[in-house]
């Protein structure tokens, strides 16, 4: 009795077909937070963003800091034409918010806005643009309020930005509670405004404060002062500076290991 024949194997369905879907990779989404404000965490975003589309990465800043917008600052960019809140407030879809300034993409928020902002799933708002992006950095707003917990729980691993200084690096011990309790992973530490002055924590003290690698030693630099002021990230305002250079460093680590987050 003739068997049946076997299908060749190149004849064979997709494994799609067969129940097993293969979803392309989804962007991680990595916030950068600290508890305290005015450390640096919109600093670390705009040059992190900006470093990594110079290496060829494909990475979107989030302006998360509903309560007081800032991304956009740091880009020259006061006014942008569609904003997080528009999108937020009159349900318009997220791609639209999307903007590039100096060659970053970016969603910003209104500086303008005076209403309440209603609470938002940023889990959900941002799930469009995953299929975009390999990264979307969020900015977070500081403190441990609703917003940030809202941006906590839409990240897939955080930065946490902290100073060397003791009230700033008790404060930061907040952070890492959040993260332990809505389970996000750490990637590691920025300390930012380093000086090398006596009254500083040394790194040594602040990982051992902390108890997570320290990733980035960013040091006190003029230049990223005069580079906010100018609307242009430090790593493009003045690229030799030694906060860009430290700044670029984080950049390629993060952009190596973003195969294996
Ligand atoms: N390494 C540095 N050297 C000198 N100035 C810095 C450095 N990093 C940040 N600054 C300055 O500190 C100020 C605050 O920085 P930034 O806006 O990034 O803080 P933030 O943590 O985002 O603040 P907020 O909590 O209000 O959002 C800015 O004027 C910026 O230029
Ligand atoms: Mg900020």
């Amino acid at each position: 009795m003739p068997g049946k024949k076997k299908l060749p194997t190149l004849l064979k369905p997709p494994k799609k077909e067969r129940g097993m879907e293969i979803r392309p990779r989804e962007a991680r989404v990595i916030g950068v937070f600290s508890c305290k404000g005015g450390v640096g965490k919109t600093t670390v975003v705009s040059n992190l963003a900006s470093s990594l589309v110079d290496l060829k990465r494909k990475v979107l800043a989030f302006d998360a800091n509903l309560g007081a917008p800032n991304l956009g600052l740091h880009f020259g960019e006061l006014t942008p034409k569609v904003t997080v809140h528009d999108v937020i407030s009159s349900d318009l879809p997220i791609r639209e918010a999307v903007l590039e300034i100096q060659g970053v993409p970016m969603v910003l928020g209104s500086i303008a806005y005076e209403d309440e902002v209603r609470p938002t799933d940023l889990r959900e708002l941002l799930s469009p643009l995953k299929r975009e992006y390999e990264m979307i950095l969020l900015d977070s707003a500081p403190g441990i309020g609703s917003e940030v917990v809202a941006a906590l729980k839409a990240c897939t691993g955080m930065i946490i930005v902290t100073n060397p200084y003791v009230p700033t690096i008790a404060s930061t011990l907040k952070t890492f509670r959040a993260a332990e309790k809505y389970r996000v992973p750490i990637l590691g530490v920025v300390v930012n405004r380093v000086a090398g002055e006596p009254f500083e924590l040394s790194v040594g003290e602040i990982r051992e404060a902390l108890g997570w690698p320290v990733i980035g030693v960013i040091p006190e630099d003029k230049r990223v002062r005069e580079s906010t002021a100018a609307g242009i990230p430090v790593v493009k305002y003045r690229p030799r500076s030694k906060a860009a250079r430290e700044l670029k460093k984080l950049a390629s680590s993060l952009s190596e290991r973003l195969k294996s987050l």
